[in-house]
């Protein structure tokens, strides 16, 4: 469906998922998508696929995230048009529903693969006509929903339940895992926090070494209180955030405090407590920092590694 050698994407990132990082990605076989909210302007998205058409061949998509962080609805067409435009195939669309923007990617006849968190909604986003779901475990970095279910329950259970094709989504780092999402049905993983841990990953690698220390008792969730929990790095602004949250700020004050912007200068300066560091629990099987090819490759290893050892258990 996506032409693409091993069926491993890697998740939009915002500010990480620029062309270069992106082709570095699709390099090795699997799929990027730009995150096109790492951008100023919507025109800035032509430029950045023109880029990473000038570093890669192969195929890369684009992530539309609509979380109440960023995510201006006539933004988010703009972008579509772009898409559209340049002739992208497939997209990423998370924290919100795509259906405002189905008519417009259907007619360009991208591909929409709606990252989610529980099986109701990728129920709802099968009927709405959209490609594929990922759907993301309650380990997972980012954005998580607050069903609190495991991916060893719902992928499963999105298998049974859909006819499209079900992406495993966080929780991801080796071939083990890579096996087991396929053994529980899915037809890809998806993976955030490992590639963010790649010497290709633009971030400064006082920030990569702190993932690289920590354990996967290190994340923490903020935005409970808002309703809209985020897996994130422990760290001193992520303390900040929860102490808000207690006082009973609102929801424009938190989400001011969690302001991506914040993420684009610690990436650069390589102060980790400035800013909020999306992270999945994952972070706790990282120990190494490494290009983007080995982490695949390994991977793929290990997976071979590992099948033998169950044919030979069977
Ligand atoms: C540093 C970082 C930034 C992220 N930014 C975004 C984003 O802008 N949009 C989005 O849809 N998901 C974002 N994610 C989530 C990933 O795309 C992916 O869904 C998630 O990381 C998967 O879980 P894992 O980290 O356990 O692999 C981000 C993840 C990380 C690690």
């Amino acid at each position: 469906m996506l032409d693409i050698k091993y069926p491993i994407l890697c998740g939009g990132m915002q500010w990480v998922s620029r062309a270069e990082f992106v082709a570095a990605v699709c390099n090795a076989g699997c799929m990027g998508f730009i995150t096109a909210e790492s951008l100023e302007r919507p025109e800035d998205l032509r430029d950045e696929i023109r880029k990473a058409r000038t570093l890669t061949e192969k195929p890369f998509g684009i992530n539309l995230s609509m979380v109440p962080e960023f995510g201006k609805p006539e933004r988010t067409l703009q972008f579509c048009d772009i898409i559209c435009e340049e002739g992208i195939k497939v997209v990423e669309t998370a924290g919100r529903s795509p259906e405002p923007l189905m008519e417009k990617l259907k007619k360009g006849d991208v591909k929409i693969i709606h990252k989610l968190t529980t099986v109701r909604h990728a129920e709802k986003a099968q009927r709405l006509g959209v490609d594929a779901v990922t759907i993301l475990g309650w380990g997972s970095g980012g954005h998580i929903g607050t069903d609190n279910i495991a991916s060893f329950i719902k992928i499963p259970l999105a298998v049974k339940n859909l006819d499209i094709p079900v992406i495993a989504g966080g929780g991801v780092a080796t071939g083990a895992g890579f096996l087991a999402a396929l053994a529980m049905g899915a037809e890809a993983v998806l993976m955030g926090t490992a590639f963010f841990v790649t010497n290709e990953a633009p971030v400064h690698p006082d920030i990569k070494q702190k993932f690289i220390q920590a354990s996967e008792n290190d994340t923490t969730l903020v935005m409970n209180t808002i309703h809209n929990p985020m897996r994130v790095l422990k760290n001193r602004l992520s303390e900040d955030v929860l102490a808000l949250e207690a006082k009973g700020a609102t929801l424009e004050q938190v989400v001011a405090e969690m302001s991506g912007s914040k993420c684009k200068t610690a990436y650069k300066s390589g102060d980790i407590e400035i800013s909020p560091h999306v992270c999945g629990q994952v972070v706790g099987l990282i120990d190494e920092v490494k290009p983007v090819k080995k982490l695949i490759d390994e991977i793929i290893s290990d997976a071979e590694v590992l099948m033998k050892r169950l044919n030979n258990m069977s």
